[in-house]
């Protein structure tokens, strides 16, 4: 639930990109909004103001005159929500607001706003390019705006180029971010996710569960609350988090080498990846035929890689994952100890709704010299909150100690 609690103000404006804005409402919704919906006039020739009730529970805003609309709503309405989002953002709307005019509602709240704005324009691609829309979109971000620039790909007019709505996934994320605490901002943070692939030959590998779902939800929420973050990835079927360096990595050999020459300039590395522990020792060049009744296979160990860069660390914190079956916070505290980190997460794999490939994960963190904080079951996303939180607490409280 990353906007729980959050007030939105979503402002629709008229082009065909407003079906998507009706599905943006919803994610806010289902994500713990409370949405209140202003829509210009050439909007409601899309979808229905009714459409966009229905999905908010909220009434539409759609004039600035007329029965039953307080006089004051459009100065409130841009100051007592958290955000305001613009999409679609059509070129018309940006003109406006770039030139000050207030002549329909959802202008005119954007007059009086003092909360964050978010814009996100969609339009042809040949109106995207023309100059006055682009100098208009730069003197907004200069105003401190932020412009969710379009992406390219075929357009509703028929056309291919630059002028779509930016994924829902994407504005979600920018939104976010908005109303976060930027208590990371100004830290480097590197996270690693996923399995590793260890080649047997060219056709086949050695792998385990690990889906990347935790270390994603670390990066995507390290990025909210404002670090800079380089994401090191295993195979994994999941998109690159919007914001978050992402790099491709199969090995562990090759995480190893990805870790080793971005560590120097990280602050703090979050190890959720599940590196192999063994690879074969000569994966054959050519695949292996179906030919013998047997097979030998001789495995070799994988370098410990959070361990090796903890003895070249300068002032990086050094957060572990470990999943267990048995002996679960025994055996975390010895990786603890062993690979030298400051924290370690305590991973239950025993049970079907956490660890491997779920939604949704039990842990423990044991800090370094510290009491052990059991959290419940909780979706990976809180649990990434949870050790960030964490993590800020380490940082704030060392800032404490080098000033006292
Ligand atoms: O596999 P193990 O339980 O020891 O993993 C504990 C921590 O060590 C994890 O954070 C994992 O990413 C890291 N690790 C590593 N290199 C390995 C194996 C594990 O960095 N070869």
């Amino acid at each position: 639930m990353i906007f729980k609690g959050k007030r939105i103000l979503l402002g629709v404006s008229g082009g065909i990109a407003c079906y998507k804005a009706v599905e943006l409402a919803r994610r806010l919704v289902t994500s713990g909004a409370q949405v209140k919906v202003v829509m210009t006039r050439g909007a409601q020739e899309f979808v229905t103001p009714l459409t966009f009730a229905a999905v908010t529970g909220q009434t539409v805003g759609t004039s600035l005159f007329g029965q039953g609309i307080h006089p004051l709503e459009h100065i409130w309405l841009g100051q007592q929500v958290d955000a305001l989002i613009l999409a679609p953002a059509t070129a018309n709307l940006i003109g406006k607001v770039a030139a000050g005019i207030g002549d329909d509602l959802l202008t005119t709240i954007l007059l009086a706003a003092t909360r964050p704005v978010l814009l996100c324009p969609a339009m042809n691609c040949e109106m995207y390019a023309n100059p006055v829309v682009q100098e208009n979109l730069t003197r907004l971000e200069q105003r401190g705006m932020t412009v969710l620039r379009p992406a390219a790909g075929p357009l509703a007019c028929g056309a291919v180029g630059y002028g779509r709505l930016p994924e829902v996934e994407d504005i979600l994320a920018v939104a976010s971010r908005l109303v976060s605490p930027q208590d990371l901002a100004g830290r480097r943070i590197l996270v690693t996710a996923g399995p590793t692939h260890e080649d047997l030959d060219p056709v086949r590998f050695l792998t385990n569960r690990s889906s990347g779902k935790m270390g994603y939800a670390v990066a995507r929420a390290a990025w909210r609350r404002g670090a800079e973050v380089t994401l090191v990835s295993g195979p994994t079927a999941l998109p690159a988090p919007y914001g978050v360096e992402v790099v491709r990595v199969r090995s562990a050999l090759e995480m190893r080498e990805a870790l080793q020459g971005h560590f120097p300039t990280a602050d703090a590395l979050i190890m959720a990846a599940a590196v192999s522990d063994y690879r074969p020792e000569s994966p054959a060049p050519k695949k292996v035929k179906r030919r013998t009744p047997s097979q030998e296979l001789r495995l070799v160990q994988n370098p410990d890689i959070i361990q090796e860069l903890a003895a070249h660390r300068t002032r990086q914190v050094l957060i572990g994952f470990a999943a267990e079956t048995g002996d679960l916070l025994a055996e975390a505290r010895r990786k603890l100890e062993a690979k030298n980190l400051d924290l370690i997460v305590a991973n239950e794999v025993n049970r079907p709704d956490s660890g491997f490939a779920v939604d949704t994960n039990e842990v423990t963190l044991i800090p370094r010299g510290g009491e052990p904080v059991a959290l419940p079951l909780l979706s990976k996303d809180e649990v990434a909150q949870r050790l960030l939180d964490w993590l800020a607490e380490y940082w704030s409280g060392a800032r404490e100690e080098s000033r006292g």
